[in-house]
């Protein structure tokens, strides 16, 4: 394989990737690249490595093996500013983590005065753009407990935003959400995604990977399994395990009598 120019590079590029936890391989040779604006969801099982992955694209996790590019810097050059790398990179997670203590508006402004060295005039105005982006603007006084689950979440996207990231991860953002609050978040990324943000989102939300995404990757054991389109990955799995990790989704009770049966039949592994 050729070395690309620099400038057609992917803006997120993982190459033989590994990583192991003492003698668990939970990566085991992933290759991925999402181009600039495109939206990447990726889909597997509990426990297939997913939150490892996109952890080790931001080095949150140090790879055991391989290399990670994020716009075109190698982030596992050991001789690499690894802070300045991952101001581009902004990450939500599950949880919100946002400090009960401080408004959100200060929840906005202190990473940016901290991390950016912005001055108060600068950050504060930085936060309420982005307190506008995600609907919020209303809540700019309020502190997180007043706030709901789906609300707090859009007050980390708008947090991350505010430092203005070139990429976004997300790590199952709507998973701790009741299920009526889940629409406003994804309300949000399905917005960022139009704009053009280049993301890679970790969900098991269908119907936004089906609609948003413009590929899907499904893992399975620490490896990509199957990598295309929303239309062939989802609706058109090429792989059995694909297939399976689907109908449970679909019909967590079907998948419920397929593992007694298979139970029965002494099948499991
Ligand atoms: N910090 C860690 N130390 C030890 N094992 C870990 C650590 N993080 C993840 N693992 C293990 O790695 C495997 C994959 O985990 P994870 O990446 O969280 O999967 P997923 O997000 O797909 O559910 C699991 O077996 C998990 O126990
Ligand atoms: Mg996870």
């Amino acid at each position: 394989m050729s070395e690309k120019p620099l400038t057609a590079r992917p803006e997120i590029e993982v190459r033989g990737l590994h990583k192991s936890f003492g003698d668990n391989e939970v990566l085991r040779g992933i290759d991925l690249e999402i181009e600039q604006g495109e939206v990447v969801c990726v889909i597997g099982p509990s426990g297939s490595g997913k939150s490892t992955l996109l952890r080790c694209v931001n080095l949150l996790e140090e790879p055991t093996k391989g290399q990670v590019f994020v716009g075109g810097t190698e982030l596992t050059d050991p001789d690499v500013d690894i802070d300045a790398v991952r101001r581009r990179i902004g990450m939500v997670f599950q949880q919100f983590n946002l400090f009960p203590h401080l408004t959100v508006t200060e929840n906005l402004t202190l990473p940016q005065r901290r991390v950016l060295k912005r001055d108060k005039a600068t950050a504060a105005k930085v936060a309420a753009e982005n307190l506008e982006r995600v609907g919020l603007s209303e809540k700019a006084n309020a502190y997180p407990a007043s706030l709901s689950g789906g609300q707090q979440q859009r007050v980390a996207i708008a947090r991350s935003l505010s430092m203005g990231p070139e990429v976004m991860l997300f790590d199952e953002p709507t998973s701790a959400l009741d299920p009526e609050l889940v629409g406003d978040v994804l309300g949000v990324m399905r917005m960022l995604a139009n704009e053009g943000m280049t993301m890679m989102v970790v969900t098991h939300e269908m119907t936004f990977a089906r609609e948003v995404a413009d590929r899907v990757v499904f893992m399975d054991g620490g490896v990509v399994v199957e990598d295309g389109t929303p239309a062939q990955v989802i609706g058109d799995p090429a792989h059995e395990r694909t297939r399976h990790f689907l109908s449970r989704l679909i019909d967590p009770a079907m998948a419920e009598v397929e593992e007694e049966t298979s139970d029965q039949v002494g099948e499991n592994d």
